[in-house]
């Protein structure tokens, strides 16, 4: 439903401070919202852009608890580390806050306790795991026991990570505390829950009737969501770390980070707005816009907007929630645990001054409607190939050619020809596209249009050959170079959202202040007579060996990873001592070592093994030469059933330790025995 507004609160959804953040949250959340909050500032729109950490929850209390510090520590560290990365990348926040601020506990609590008096809670009792020995409950992280489903004794009370099970920590078979190993029992709690079954005629007209108009991949989930039925949500947990119930009774007890986390985008608001915050909240003329990842769908569509509603006293409901999809990094998933991102921070530290490339990859690759991949070559295809080639060629010829025929003195130009008519024509029509698509957060499509105009720039040179001109025509030459200086000045207005750097840059090097979105296709925005600066590149080359260091690191982290899985793997299962000895393992020595045609990992041994010459296939010619294991001594399976590879029947095995990278060292003694030695 669109409404008239007179004034925009965009939301940006709170980065947990459990650790950095990285290009998939850039790309998800804080490019989109910045680009946008950005075009309505420029169009002189009342806008207010709110973020801040996301500071509780049970995984900060986990990470404190490894690294032997408080929670305070951590998300004091990573909420330092997160704020700088924003303010560096231009992610232009009114107000960058955290949910552990004064304001914000108040602002929950309070919040928590009038619903609570309103009677919108239900109060349910149920079994929650416990640990004795530690006194505490268990969030269901902490509760570690065997897969019903699998087998896998490493499930989580949440989830089984070795089949993918979302489980439940009472189905966990013989179930461990994380905190101390001892057994885990159930205890009777009792908690408040949201009853949001009382709210779901109002979210289905809401969301199903009154917001067709929001994105399908948004609308969507609500809908199954809704069709499946709704059913009263837990709001507080049994945890120290968090914002304490403000109920009587209620020691040891805080809200769930679910629900004290969207306050804090009021919370924020506050914080910077102190007097004028609930025009921003509860006037009907206010626009709520909240960017948030797929991931985030249900809190911000159905939970938050139930908690809003139940609250009551005027508070508006979200207007959009322009929820983008995910990134992945070269084809695998972002994992902030297996280290597998682009951290900003990093890439801040390796591309010093670069971060409107980042924003521009990102935005061109943006997981609107479905999951993206960014890989390092794109990266550097589309700044070598867009934005040197395109935007930057652009504007240095525009300039160049200026400071060379005009001495940097924007020319009068004499009458303009339909060429030069048509481009401005041309930009107009840019324009409305690039602000319809921005309008209805298409911003890949947007960033197409910006470029559009760079492109029309491009043609226009090449069209109309101001360097040839110049031999002959010098008020035509003006007329061309005057027409390609307007043309920077809508570039820099229409890559403002986009890139705000290099939009800065290009400003100063046309002598001009910052001009507003509506002078975008205008007539005369750098003024006859107008000195330019001296022209420099908008944009440099990025070298392949950037781009390898970049590729090396991942390549390393993917073996490490590697390394780390293997030593995770699940142990095998017990074998009593008489089956293992009913292996009979043994020494023998090469004689032979040929390789096996036509089969490219398999060499054919004859080993002697002590009574008999006995062949043996294995799979191991990619890491020997066949002649480097003559004479050398092996340890083999001797009694296992004969079988045939590639029609040579093998008996037995040869045994080979395996590298983390697959790569594979046969097993033999450390001093010469005799052959048919057995091994026990
Ligand atoms: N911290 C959450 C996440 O990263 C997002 C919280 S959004 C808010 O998934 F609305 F709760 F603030
Ligand atoms: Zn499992």
């Amino acid at each position: 439903m669109e409404k008239n507004f007179k004034r925009t609160l965009i939301t940006t959804a709170l980065p947990y401070a459990n650790g950095p953040v990285h290009i998939g949250h850039l790309a998800g959340v804080y490019v989109p919202a910045d680009i946008y909050a950005r075009y309505l500032r420029q169009r002189g729109q009342d806008v207010v852009m709110v973020g801040g950490s996301d500071e509780h929850g049970v995984p900060i209390t986990i990470k404190a608890r490894a690294e032997g510090v408080t929670p305070q520590d951590i998300v004091d560290r990573y909420h330092t580390i997160i704020k700088d990365t924003m303010e560096e990348l231009g992610i232009s926040f009114d107000v960058y806050s955290r949910t552990t601020s004064d304001i914000h506990h108040r602002t929950a609590s309070e919040f928590f306790r009038r619903l609570y008096d309103n009677g919108q809670f239900e109060q349910q009792t149920s079994m929650q795991p416990y640990d004795e020995q530690a006194g505490e409950f268990l969030a269901d992280r902490y509760v570690t026991g065997t897969c019903p489903h699998c087998g896998s004794d490493r499930a989580y009370g949440d989830q089984c990570e070795a089949c993918g099970t979302t489980l439940a920590a009472t189905e966990l078979i013989n179930p461990r505390s994380s905190l101390t190993s001892a057994p885990v029992t159930m205890r009777e709690t009792t908690h408040w829950y949201l009853p949001l079954n009382r709210w779901e005629d109002a979210l289905r007209k809401w969301i199903l009737e009154d917001h067709k108009e929001w994105k399908t991949n948004v609308y969507g989930q609500c809908k199954s969501w809704l069709d499946m039925g709704l059913q009263p949500r837990a709001v507080s947990r049994d945890l120290k770390w968090g914002v304490p119930v403000p109920v009587e009774g209620a020691e040891g007890k805080v809200l769930y980070v679910w629900f004290d986390a969207p306050i804090g985008y009021i919370s924020n608001t506050k914080e910077i707005l102190p007097d004028s915050w609930q025009t921003y909240w509860k006037d009907p003329e206010t626009r709520i816009i909240n960017f948030i990842g797929k991931d985030n769908i249900v809190f911000h569509c159905i939970v938050f907007p139930a908690m809003l509603m139940a609250y009551g006293d005027g508070f508006q409901l979200p207007d959009n929630v322009p929820a983008n999809e995910f990134l992945n990094l070269e084809g695998d998933k972002i994992s902030t645990s297996r280290n597998w991102a682009v951290w900003l921070h990093e890439y801040l530290r390796d591309f010093p001054g670069k971060q409107d490339v980042l924003r521009y990859v990102l935005t061109a690759n943006a997981p609107e409607t479905k999951d993206n991949d960014f890989t390092w070559a794109d990266f550097q295809a589309r700044n070598n190939n867009e934005l040197v080639a395109v935007l930057g060629n652009f504007v240095n010829r525009a300039t160049v050619l200026t400071k060379k025929y005009f001495d940097r003195q924007v020319p009068a130009p004499a009458e303009l020809q339909d060429i030069d008519r048509q481009l401005m024509a041309d930009v107009r029509e840019a324009r409305t596209r690039l602000e319809g698509n921005l309008d209805t957060f298409h911003f890949r499509e947007a960033l197409k249009d910006m470029m559009e105009i760079a492109r029309l720039g491009n043609k226009y040179l090449q069209e109309t050959e101001p360097w040839k001109v110049a031999k002959t025509d010098m008020e035509r030459t003006a007329t061309i170079l005057y027409c390609a200086l307007q043309l920077c000045a809508d570039l820099s207005i229409a890559m403002e959202p986009f890139m705000p750097f290099s939009a800065a840059r290009l400003t100063a090097m046309l002598g001009i202040e910052p001009l507003g979105w509506e002078r975008l296709g205008e007539d005369n925005l750098v003024p006859v007579g107008t000195v330019i600066a001296e022209p420099e590149l908008l944009f440099e080359k990025i070298d392949d060996d950037a781009i390898q260091a970049q590729l090396d690191r991942l390549a390393r982290i993917k073996e490490e990873n590697k390394i780390k899985n293997w030593h995770a793997e699940p142990q095998a299962e017990d074998v009593d001592f008489d089956t293992f000895m009913k292996a009979d393992l043994r020494i023998g020595t090469v004689l032979e070592c040929v390789k096996v045609p036509k089969a490219d990992k398999l060499l054919r041994f004859l080993i002697d093994d002590g009574l008999e010459k006995r062949t043996i296939v294995s799979g191991i010619a990619k890491y020997y030469k066949p002649e480097e294991l003559v004479g050398k001594q092996v340890c083999f399976i001797a009694n296992l059933p004969p079988r045939k590879l590639k029609g040579i029947t093998s008996q037995g095995m040869i045994l080979s330790a395996e590298n983390a990278d697959g790569s594979l060292v046969v097993i033999g003694p450390t001093a010469p025995v005799v052959a048919g030695a057995q091994v026990k």
